[in-house]
């Protein structure tokens, strides 16, 4: 086979065969076929498409190309959550330990945030002393302490889509459905779990920006995992405006353990309930009620262990940015609008996020949100503080944000907190 035949079949609009998915998969990861031809196919690839077979082998030739992940070994059900990412999605820190006081393990693999969405490393990272990077040992140690663990994947953990991914960032064929999907299930079916729950965020500060789009990205992952034997359930939930109130690395670690802690805000309060239940139904474990774990302290218990676990410090105060600045409502009525993009846009100029996989992040920097679309808001009330290390980053962040709010007599429909959940 020569990977030139391979991309004609798909520029041709032909079928590709499992025969030669497998071999370009496993010849580029072994660096036989160039970046060059492989981002020939990603193209024809977004161009053209592949079907659900297609798609099948093509998740399956990534997941062989590196190690599957086993824990027969544990004595409970395993269940994760995947979020394509959003503004204050910060879900995954009180969701694991969540679940865990409720009877399941949540092997996690996380990423690092890229561009306007945070990453779930970075968060946890603004704990002092917590480390990403564990063994297969330690993650098991870990899960068999706390019931939980969130770190970062190895290298050896499906490393075609590694190499793929990083050239996909560069050639402009990120958004392709199939390329997307067969991504992030690979990881996920490699990470060896039996549940996975799906949050397919919808809106401006998501991959996704309509309903349909991310329910074909939804229904296509669904097929994919439960195809390899994993119980997938997705929702696709709203992602037009942010979520929570705070927007940053430790912002958002304060904001986890105030829900953990049986308050926080109601929308992350009830996503994180929600996500809970349905990854213990996924994983067939019933008795205790997450709302309740919240609230007896159960899940915070969790939570400190995982820490704890991980060589952080739950009782350590947070990095704080040494600069503030706040926006102000500039009328009265009700806060009709405020952009989850332009959020994630202006938290990301402060330095909560990187514009290159190897930049560092700011721990503190980030928005904290006084007002929610729907709320009733005064002129000249504090709308969003920015916090930054440097006074020279607030002039940038304010620009993201011009446009991106709007005060008006009544309120405006908005998308439902969970919009709609898929199953196969
Ligand atoms: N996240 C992934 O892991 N892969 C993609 O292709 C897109 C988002």
């Amino acid at each position: 086979m020569d990977a030139i035949e391979v991309i004609r079949a798909k520029r041709d609009h032909h079928e590709l065969t499992d025969a030669q998915i497998d071999w370009v998969i496993d010849a580029y990861t072994r660096g036989e076929v160039a970046d060059e031809q492989m981002s020939a196919l990603a193209m024809a690839i977004l161009l053209n498409g592949m079907n659900r077979r297609e798609i099948a082998a093509w998740t399956q030739a990534m997941i062989r190309s590196g190690e599957r992940m086993d824990w027969s070994a544990l004595d409970r059900p395993t269940a994760d959550k995947h979020s394509t990412g959003g503004v204050g999605d910060k879900i995954t820190l009180p969701l694991a330990p969540l679940v865990a006081a409720c009877g399941a393990f949540v092997p996690q693999l996380s990423g690092r945030g890229l561009g306007h969405t945070g990453g779930t490393l970075d968060k946890l990272e603004s704990i002092p002393g917590w480390r990403a990077s564990l063994s297969n040992d330690e993650m098991l140690d870990v899960l068999r302490t706390a019931g939980a663990v969130v770190c970062a994947a190895g290298s050896g953990l499906a490393p075609a889509d590694k190499k793929l991914y990083a050239l996909r960032d560069v050639t402009g064929t990120v958004e392709s459905i199939p390329l997307i999907a067969s991504s992030i299930m690979s990881k996920k079916i490699a990470e060896g779990t039996g549940a996975l729950v799906l949050d397919v965020k919808v809106g401006s500060g998501a991959f996704m920006k309509t309903t349909e789009t991310a329910r074909e990205l939804a229904e296509t992952m669904v097929a994919l995992g439960t195809d390899a034997g994993v119980r997938t359930v997705a929702l696709l939930t709203a992602m037009d405006r942010p979520l929570g109130r705070a927007v940053g690395n430790a912002l958002e670690v304060e904001e986890s353990v105030e829900v953990l802690a049986g308050g926080g805000p109601a929308d992350v309060v009830e996503l994180t309930v929600r996500l809970a239940r349905e990854m213990l139904e996924a994983a067939g474990v019933s008795g205790k009620d997450p709302a309740k774990a919240l609230q007896d302290g159960s899940a915070m218990d969790a939570w400190r262990r995982m820490i704890a676990a991980q060589g952080g410090d739950p009782d350590a105060l947070l990095p704080r940015a040494a600069e503030t600045m706040t926006v102000e409502a500039p009328e009265s009525g009700v806060l009709t609008r405020l952009d989850a993009y332009a959020v994630g846009l202006a938290a990301w100029r402060l330095g909560a996020g990187r514009a290159r996989k190897e930049d560092p992040v700011s721990p503190g920097a980030g928005v904290m949100l006084h007002a929610k679309p729907g709320d009733l808001v005064r002129a000249g009330q504090p709308l969003l503080t920015l916090h930054a290390d440097e006074t020279a980053r607030f002039a940038r962040a304010i620009e993201a944000l011009d446009g991106a709010y709007a005060v008006g007599p009544a309120s405006r429909p908005q998308l439902p907190l969970v919009i709609d959940r898929i199953t196969a």
